[in-house]
């Protein structure tokens, strides 16, 4: 059975066609006293976290609707199958048990190894947060070099920063993840090799960017003047492939194992989490830990009804298949959070970024919407007069906490004005009328260009205050909603073929730039002039 064959799809047609003119302002006018407000209508609570959909465009009949069509979808089944481990990465055959990770079920799959590897990383974490874990001249590590792309840098790149308030002082923790060699270079031009530590993560250990990388920074701490029989006090290893840790050179003893059944993008949970447990301590990753688990354990029992990643999974297809738009601007009013649109691009992209359903079959419609964003406020500056006036409706998610991390209240009373105050503005837009009465006598012809449509559709993830829980449940939220969707649309949210095929022309070109005997041939006219004129470029260094 095919998605648009479900009965709830074409009545989602049918209601799309009959409300999608109308407006949200109107939906707010105030009604009598006795009655919810919309705002509490449509505020629910889950794992610790609250999110307030209420300007978004849908009806209670819309969510309704939405939620008949997860049902028929079998969202449920989708979701149960993946707790209980079962193999529903099909194409790669594997289970997708992130969730275990954070789970404190002795039966959930997997327990003892989790446990097991936990534990040794809270040993050694402990060493290096305590000084007692010491360079190749007896010297505490002062930096930690997370060296790891995709999925082996984005999570923990992301956690650490939204953490920063919690990590511990005089141990900074950088991440190198980019081939491009200013990355590592920058980075470790302010170290001191004596106090340095290198984590190398990598979920195959054979990714070119991160063995690149590892390399150069091995031969960085031997230029210093390490030993090289001292290296296994500055390189641990972070792989579900700890034979080829080893060939490379670490330590057998410095190896943390991860598993085939995490996948990359779902990992920041396991092991690839070491530079967030040396930051802030292994007590705080369990509170990470446990504010996932909260947020699991909410998407597993609530009614789809108010059920979190549910109603944003849904409300995120009305907008994708419905209304036809093409991204969603994601906003955390959180410095801290900076890195979390990053984080959230692999995460929906890499997931559900796909044209193949679980049959082998082809979609008839679209799937995963390009993410992206950057904190408020500084993206008001940038980018959001299209977002008012532009003629292209991109739903936001607003990510408000409502108490900060640092002592700057006056700051924070801004912040969240400024956040509430834009979901209030792209929902109410200003019509033609009240636009003249801004423009003034006589200037009526400026009232178009100060006229915003409105109508402009925002989510509210309100967090009390920015901690290891509730970010560990804003992570799992987003995790879950692409689960949702997934499962909505049919495809396999956990497989990502479509990195292969670069992958596979990146070595064959790179064979091309570094040979004498390329054969212009072998490439299209533009792929080989390019590869000319980096051969001319790279000879004369
Ligand atoms: O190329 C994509 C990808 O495989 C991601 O899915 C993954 O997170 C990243 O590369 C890094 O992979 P690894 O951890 O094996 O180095």
């Amino acid at each position: 059975m095919t998605l648009n064959s479900l009965p709830a799809w074409p009545a989602l047609q049918t209601h799309y066609d009959a409300i999608r003119d109308e407006r949200l302002r109107d939906w707010f006018a105030p009604q009598n006293d006795t009655t919810p407000s919309r705002a509490e209508r449509l505020t629910f609570d889950g794992g610790g976290i609250s999110i307030d959909f209420s300007k978004n465009r849908v009806t209670e009949a819309t969510l309704k609707l939405l939620v008949e069509l997860a049902q028929q979808a079998k969202v449920a089944d989708k979701r149960d199958a993946v707790f209980a481990g079962d193999i529903v990465n099909v194409t790669e055959h594997r289970a997708v048990l992130h969730t275990a990770l954070r789970s404190t079920d002795d039966n959930s799959p997997f327990q003892k190894e989790i446990r097991a590897e936990k534990a040794k990383m809270a040993t050694f974490a402990n060493k290096v947060r305590d000084g007692s874990w010491t360079g190749y001249t007896g010297k505490r590590i002062r930096h930690v070099v997370n060296i790891g792309i995709g999925g082996s840098d984005l999570g923990p790149k992301m956690v650490v920063h939204a953490l920063q308030h919690l990590a511990q002082p005089g141990l900074d923790t950088h991440f190198v993840s980019n081939v491009d060699g200013a990355d590592i270079y920058n980075v470790l031009k302010g170290l001191n090799a004596e106090e340095t530590l290198a984590i190398v993560v990598s979920k195959t250990f054979t990714t070119l960017e991160t063995m690149t990388n590892a390399r150069s920074m091995r031969e960085w701490f031997v230029k210093s003047g390490c030993p090289e029989e001292a290296l296994s006090k500055h390189f641990v290893g972070v792989s579900a492939n700890p034979e080829e840790v080893v060939k490379f050179g670490i330590a057998k003893e410095n190896v943390f194992e991860m598993w085939d059944w995490v996948g990359g993008r779902y990992s920041l949970w396991s092991t690839v989490g070491l530079s967030i447990v040396i930051s802030v301590g292994p007590e705080n990753f369990e509170k990470l830990l446990a504010g996932a688990h909260a947020m699991d354990e909410h998407f597993r029992t609530a009614p789809f009804e108010r059920n979190l990643p549910v109603l944003m999974g849904m409300i995120g297809i009305w907008y994708r298949d419905f209304f036809e738009s093409q991204s969603v601007m994601v906003a955390p009013y959180s410095q801290a959070m900076r890195y979390l649109s990053s984080y959230l691009q692999q995460l929906e992209m890499e997931s559900n970024g796909k044209s193949a359903r679980l049959d082998g079959t082809m979609v008839d419609y679209p799937t995963a919407a390009v993410i992206w964003g950057e904190p408020g406020t500084n993206g008001q500056h940038a980018f959001y007069q299209m977002l008012h006036q532009g003629p292209t409706m991109i739903p936001i998610d607003f990510i408000a906490v409502l108490t900060p991390e640092h002592p700057l209240i006056d700051h924070h009373a801004k912040l969240l004005a400024n956040c509430f105050a834009q979901s209030e503005a792209l929902m109410l837009g200003r019509t033609m009328e009240e636009a003249k009465k801004v423009a003034g006598p006589g200037k009526e012809e400026l009232a178009t260009h100060l006229s915003f449509p409105g109508n402009r559709p925002t989510t509210t993830i309100i967090l009390d205050a920015l901690t290891p829980e509730t970010l560990g449940a804003v992570i799992a939220l987003y995790e879950h909603k692409v689960l949702v969707q997934g499962a909505v649309w049919d495809i396999n949210s956990f497989d990502q073929w479509g990195v292969e095929l670069g992958k596979i022309l990146g070595k064959v070109v790179e064979a091309d730039i570094t040979s004498d005997k390329a054969d212009p041939a072998k490439h299209d006219s533009s792929t080989s002039a390019l590869i000319a004129r980096a051969q001319a470029a790279l000879k004369g260094l």
